[in-house]
């Protein structure tokens, strides 16, 4: 085998490597959150909205203290918003069905989208093949100062 053909098999092997690396790196579902620390929730009730939907924000145990300080989260830190549809129930607001669930998961060695890996559910749970940085990351970045997560812990 001549060189040139090694290489090229070569940086082949390593393309490869990346592909699988990049998708054990991909978060799995969430299954167990709704044991995990209950943050707040918001309502868009307008169609028309990008995030239309009845939210309810959680996050793993061990980011709490970072979720109240705006800062520091630590490495497997996990925030979930599952979206559900906005029913009117007799003059109420409550949710309906589940549309999809949206995950942050810290990890360091995204550094293309802040620290966090993002990833979205479709009401099965199954992943959503999608461009995270242009999707998630790009609207996340109003929030640099807070690690790139726009909600906050209320006292009272
Ligand atoms: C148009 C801006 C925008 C886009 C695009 C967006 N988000 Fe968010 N995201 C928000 C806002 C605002 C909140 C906080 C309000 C809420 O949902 O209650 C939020 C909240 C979250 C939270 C809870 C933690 C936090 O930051 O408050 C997660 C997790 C999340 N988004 C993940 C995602 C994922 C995954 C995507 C891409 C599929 C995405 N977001 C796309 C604006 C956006």
């Amino acid at each position: 085998m001549n060189r040139k053909v090694m290489l090229v098999l070569g940086l082949c092997a390593v393309a490869v490597t990346a592909v699988a690396e990049d998708k054990a790196a991909a978060p799995e579902f969430p299954k167990d959150y709704r044991g995990w620390q209950y943050v707040k929730s918001m309502v868009i009730a307008d169609k028309k909205h990008g995030l239309y939907g009845f939210h309810h924000v959680f996050v793993t145990g061990k980011g709490l203290k970072a979720f109240k300080e705006g800062k520091g989260y630590p490495e497997g830190t996990e925030l979930v918003v599952p979206f559900y549809e906005v029913k009117e129930e007799g003059g109420a607001m409550v949710p309906g069905a589940l549309m999809k669930t949206l995950l942050m998961k810290r990890d360091k060695k995204a550094t293309d989208t802040g620290g966090w890996r993002f990833a979205a559910f479709d009401a099965s749970d199954k992943p959503l093949e999608m461009d995270v940085k242009a999707g998630c990351f790009q609207c996340h970045t109003a929030k640099k100062d807070r690690e790139f997560v726009f909600s906050e812990w209320a006292d009272k």
